[in-house]
């Protein structure tokens, strides 16, 4: 009885090790930190999308350098799963603040991710002029379908609420980590009154240009997947792009992957 008590008070641990993670970020400042942290790192490329493979602790860590944007993403998602079959995926790296109460430096988990960037209008007349107002959220662009030719609608994706129970309480000193919504959209907004539009229409904590696409390749392969992004801007607090806050998130990256054993 004994014995099997402390099985059981194991479980978790070896439940949460030698996971293969992969791990995202679009630009080489947003990758460059956690290669270097990577151990006995192999290459590999194939189209247009980097791939370094190698162990970080106890895990197995694929590090994918995803290009900007969500067709990059996508693509980068859905090779690494088919590529490396990952138990995790982590999407990580800058965007710009849309939350008042966020400055430079925070950290937001994606508890909602949100493809803001897509939208229909209704029909308007000849010289009825264009108005964002007027834009309807077209979430079909966020469809899935699943085994059985079923549709599957989704407003948003989600993070799994497992890893981000375990990513909030990790140290972090450069500033406030919260769970958030991140919007993507393969759009920079630096218009006050169109960033106030789209934090009042999806509740955006901030909106950078990867996480919602994949997200949405992680949430059709039924693999958890957690979203994770630092503001390195934020237009309504005159905070200009800072490059050190990518490897401030990238630092918080490997300190979460290093937690999870
Ligand atoms: N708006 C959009 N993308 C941003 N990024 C950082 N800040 C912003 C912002 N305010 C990230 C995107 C993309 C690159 C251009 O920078 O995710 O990869």
């Amino acid at each position: 009885m004994k014995k099997l008590l402390v099985l059981f008070s194991l479980l978790p641990t070896i439940a949460f090790s030698n996971e293969t993670i992969l791990v995202q970020g679009a630009m080489d400042m947003e990758v460059d930190y956690m290669i270097s942290q990577l151990q006995n790192a192999n290459k590999e490329h194939i189209g247009s999308w980097t791939f370094w493979k190698g162990k970080m602790g106890d895990n197995n860590v694929i590090i994918s350098r995803t290009e900007i944007g969500l067709t990059n993403s996508a693509a980068a998602t859905t090779l690494g799963i088919e590529k490396y079959q990952p138990t995790l995926i982590i999407n990580q790296g800058t965007s710009g603040g849309h939350d008042p109460s966020l400055h430079q430096g925070d950290i937001v988990l994606g508890e909602k991710i949100v493809n803001f960037g897509a939208f229909r209008t209704e029909h308007k007349d000849p010289n009825i002029a264009p108005a964002m107002q007027d834009q309807l959220f077209f979430d079909v662009v966020q469809r899935l379908r699943n085994e059985d030719n079923q549709q599957e609608k989704y407003t948003h994706f989600s993070s799994d609420p497992k890893m981000l129970n375990k990513a909030i309480h990790i140290p972090y000193n450069h500033g406030k980590v919260i769970k958030g919504t991140i919007g993507t959209a393969d759009q920079w907004n630096r218009e006050i009154e169109r960033i106030n539009f789209i934090h009042k229409q999806f509740g955006t904590s901030s909106e950078e240009m990867e996480t919602s696409a994949a997200a949405q390749v992680a949430t059709a392969y039924h693999i958890p997947f957690i979203g994770i992004r630092i503001l390195s801007n934020s237009e309504i607090h005159s905070e200009e792009f800072n490059p050190d806050t990518a490897q401030w998130v990238q630092s918080f990256v490997v300190d979460f992957i290093k937690a999870l054993k």
